[in-house]
C-alpha cells in the first residue's frame, strides 16, 4: 500500500445497519471525545426507535431508516463516509474504499450485515428479500402480479405470505410444517387458519421484515435423532422442533378459497428443481401442471414434481455473511456458516478488529440457555455490547459478557399474533430427557413449555398469555418444577401467585 496521508480514527465501524449504528452510538456516547467513523454505502443508516424493555431480556423496538445526517447532528465527533468497504488490512490497521480512499483505525468494528442468498443469481424474475429496499420493489411490483411463488421457511417468508393480498400465493417450503426456525409443527397447525382466513381490518402488524437462519444448527438436527417424540422415519434434517403433543396429527393443508382475498397454497418438504423463463418452459418438454393455459413470465418446477407459473419468485431462503471483502488477504477464523468468528468481547481473530450483528458467528461457549440467530434483536445487541467493548479496551477496563446472552429471547408477531420465544424454545441441543407441557386452545393461544430435568428451558409463547415474564424468571432461576407437574400450564390455576 502506498504510503501518502491517510486519516485515522480512533474507532471505525463498517455498516449502516442496526449493529452498525447501535456501535456507533454507544461508542459516541461512552466516549464523546473520540473519534469515531461509520464506513456506509448507502445515504441511509438503520436506526432502532421506541425501544422498550419489556422484561429482563424481553425488548421491542422498531426500525426506521434515516438520514445519516440525523447520527451526525446527535455526534458532532462522528464522521459518516459514505462509501463501500473494497478492502481490510488488518496488519497496517487500514481500511481501503471503494472510491479509493484509505482510513486508518485503532479499533475497528465489521457490521457488514448479511445478503439474501438467491436460488438463481441473475435471474429478473427472482427477487431476494432482504431488508426494506428490497421489500418496497417487491410491493412494486406485487400490484401487477396475479400469482407469485414465495421459496423459504424463515421469518421474512412466514411475514409475507400473511402480508400478501389479492393475489395467489404458493409458499414452497423444504420443511414438514411451516416456520419451523421459530416453532414445533403443533404451534404451526395453530397458526394455519389465520392464513386462511381474511385478516383483521384493524391489524397494523409492525413491518419488521426479517428472516433467520433456515437450515436447523447441527445442534439442532441432534435434537430430532434423540427426540422420543418426534414423528418416526423423518430425517434429521428436515424435521425442527421438539416434540409434538398427542393431538396434533392430523396435518391441514391450505387450499385457497375463492372468497378470501388472501389465498395461500402451501407445499410442503419441497425444494426448487429448476426455474424457466416462458420460452425455455415452451420448448421444454417438463409437464406442466395440465390445467394450467395461460403462459406466465416464469415457470418454477418444484421437487415434488410439481410445476408453476407465476409473475415472479420470492426468495426467502435465508442469507449468508456479508464477509469477502474483509476476508481477502487477512487470516480471519470463519465459522462455517461464512461468518466472522468473535469471541465474547466480540473479537474476531485478528487483533483490534471486532465485528457483530449478521455478519459474525457467535464462536465463544454459548450459555446452556442460548442461541445465535440472526435477528435484530441480537443485531442490536451485538452491536451495542461490541461498542461497550471497544471502548473498555481502548480504556484497559475489564468488562464482563452481558446479561443478555444468558438467555435466548425474542417477541415478534407472526399472522397477527404476538409470538415470544425464549430459551430452548425448540428443544434446541438438548438430551432425550426433556419433556414437553403443551395447552393450546384454537384461534387464542398456544403454549409450549420445554422441561429439562424438572427445570423449565424454554418456552414458546403464541397469542397474549401474560406468561412471558413468569416464565422467563422460572427459567433463569431454574427452580424444579416437579412438584408442580402438569399444572405448571393449567389454565385455572395463576402461576404467578404460585411463585411469587
Ligand atoms: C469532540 O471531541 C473533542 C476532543 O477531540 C472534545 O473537546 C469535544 O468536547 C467533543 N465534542 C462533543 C460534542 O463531545
Ligand atoms: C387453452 O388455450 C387454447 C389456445 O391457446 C384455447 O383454445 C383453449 O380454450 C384454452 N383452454 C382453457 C381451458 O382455457
Amino acid at each position: 500500500m502506498e504510503e501518502k496521508e491517510v486519516k485515522t480514527f480512533q474507532f471505525v465501524v463498517v455498516g449502516g445497519g442496526i449493529a452498525g449504528v447501535t456501535c456507533v452510538e454507544q461508542l459516541s456516547s461512552q466516549t464523546p471525545c473520540a473519534d469515531v467513523a461509520l464506513i456506509t454505502a448507502g445515504p441511509h443508516i438503520k436506526a432502532v426507535t421506541n425501544y422498550r424493555q419489556m422484561s429482563r431480556t424481553l425488548e421491542e423496538f422498531d426500525v426506521e431508516e434515516q438520514p445519516s445526517s440525523i447520527l451526525q447532528e446527535k455526534f458532532p465527533n462522528l464522521s459518516v463516509i459514505h462509501s463501500a468497504v473494497r478492502s481490510l488490512d488488518t496488519k497496517s490497521h487500514r481500511v481501503q474504499t471503494a472510491d479509493g480512499r484509505y482510513f486508518g483505525y485503532n479499533k475497528l468494528c465489521i457490521c457488514s450485515g448479511g445478503r439474501p442468498k438467491l436460488l438463481s443469481q441473475d435471474n429478473p424474475h427472482v427477487l431476494g428479500i432482504r431488508d426494506t429496499d428490497s421489500a418496497q420493489e417487491f410491493q412494486k411490483r406485487l400490484s401487477n402480479a396475479r400469482r407469485i411463488v414465495v421459496v423459504g421457511n424463515g421469518g421474512i417468508a412466514l411475514e409475507l405470505v400473511y402480508e400478501v393480498e389479492g393475489c395467489d400465493v404458493i409458499w414452497a417450503v423444504k420443511d414438514k410444517s411451516i416456520g419451523n426456525t421459530f416453532f414445533d409443527a403443533g404451534a404451526a397447525q395453530f397458526l394455519i387458519p389465520s392464513l386462511e382466513a381474511d385478516k383483521p381490518a384493524a391489524a397494523a402488524p409492525c413491518k419488521r421484515l426479517r428472516y433467520t437462519t433456515e437450515e436447523p444448527t447441527p445442534e439442532a438436527a441432534q435434537t430430532f435423532t434423540a427426540d422420543r417424540h418426534s414423528r418416526g422415519g423423518s430425517s434429521a434434517s428436515t424435521e425442527s422442533g421438539s416434540a409434538l403433543g398427542p393431538d396434533w396429527h392430523q396435518g391441514i393443508i391450505l387450499k385457497g378459497s375463492e372468497q378470501v382475498t388472501r389465498r395461500v397454497s402451501v407445499e410442503y418438504q419441497c425444494e426448487v428443481e429448476n426455474i424457466f423463463t416462458s420460452k425455455d418452459h415452451l420448448t421444454s418438454s417438463q409437464g406442466t401442471h395440465r390445467h394450467e393455459n395461460e403462459s406466465w413470465p416464469v415457470y418454477i418446477q418444484l421437487t415434488n414434481g410439481k410445476t408453476f407459473g407465476c409473475d415472479f419468485i420470492v426468495s426467502a431462503t435465508g442469507v449468508v455473511p456479508n464477509s469477502e471483502p474483509f476476508i481477502n488477504g487477512n487470516t480471519f477464523a470463519v465459522a462455517e456458516d461464512g461468518g466472522l468468528c468473535v469471541d465474547d468481547h466480540m473479537l474476531t481473530s485478528e487483533p483490534d478488529v471486532y465485528a457483530a450483528g449478521d455478519v459474525c458467528t457467535a464462536c465463544w461457549e454459548h450459555s446452556p440457555l442460548w442461541q445465535q440467530m440472526r435477528l435484530w434483536t441480537q443485531a442490536r445487541q451485538m452491536g451495542w455490547y461490541a461498542g461497550r467493548c471497544m471502548a473498555a479496551h481502548a480504556s484497559t477496563q475489564p468488562i464482563e459478557l452481558d446479561f443478555c446472552f444468558e438467555l435466548f429471547s425474542h417477541v415478534t408477531r407472526f399472522f397477527n399474533y404476538k409470538v415470544v420465544l425464549l430459551g430452548k424454545f425448540n428443544g434446541q441441543g438438548l438430551e432425550r430427557d426433556h419433556e414437553l407441557l403443551v395447552r393450546c386452545t384454537k384461534g387464542h393461544e398456544y403454549v409450549k413449555v420445554i422441561l429439562s430435568r424438572g427445570r423449565m428451558v424454554g418456552a414458546v409463547l403464541i397469542g397474549e398469555t401474560d406468561l412471558e415474564e413468569t416464565f422467563e424468571n422460572l427459567i433463569l432461576n431454574q427452580m424444579d418444577l416437579t412438584p408442580y407437574g402438569e399444572d405448571l400450564l393449567n389454565p385455572n390455576i395463576d402461576i404467578e401467585d404460585y411463585f411469587d
